[in-house]
């Protein structure tokens, strides 16, 4: 009985850390999009410094600053999904998950103490 217990704790605590990766996005996925959609205006390393950047005001988002990394993620993702000034809308381009994956992505650009 008591062994039972333990095997349900170890099966939730699993099941649960995988939809929490899930809801997370896969960075690794999201690499791809981020190369072929994001980075002619968000440059390689996330710094807004892409090859289109020049010819834009304001400027694309840098990923790795902290403005950026601190705000609301919600709202983020919706400026993905619907864009932003001179940022064209992806939501008809990419699904609610790979939003997800790209998200996840560029998140990684946050130095660690910020996200
Ligand atoms: C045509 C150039 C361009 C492309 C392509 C582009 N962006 Fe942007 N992005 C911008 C610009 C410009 C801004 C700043 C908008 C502003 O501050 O008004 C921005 C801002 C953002 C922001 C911040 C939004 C906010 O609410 O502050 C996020 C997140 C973002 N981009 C993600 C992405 C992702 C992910 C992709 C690829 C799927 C992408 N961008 C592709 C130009 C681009």
């Amino acid at each position: 009985m008591k062994k039972g217990r333990v095997l349900t704790i170890i099966l939730m605590s699993c099941l649960s850390s995988i939809s929490a990766l899930y809801a997370a996005g896969d960075a690794a996925k999201g690499e791809q999009t981020f190369k072929a959609q994001c980075m002619i205006c968000h440059g390689e390393k996330g710094q807004g410094d892409g090859a289109a950047a020049v010819a834009l005001n304001p400027k694309p988002r840098n990923f790795s600053s902290e403005e950026f990394c601190k705000a609301d993620v919600v709202a983020l993702k919706t400026s993905i999904k619907n864009g932003k000034n001179a940022m064209p809308p992806f939501g008809s381009a990419l699904s609610a998950e790979q939003i997800e994956d790209v998200f996840a992505y560029v998140r990684n650009f946050c130095p660690k103490a910020a996200k």
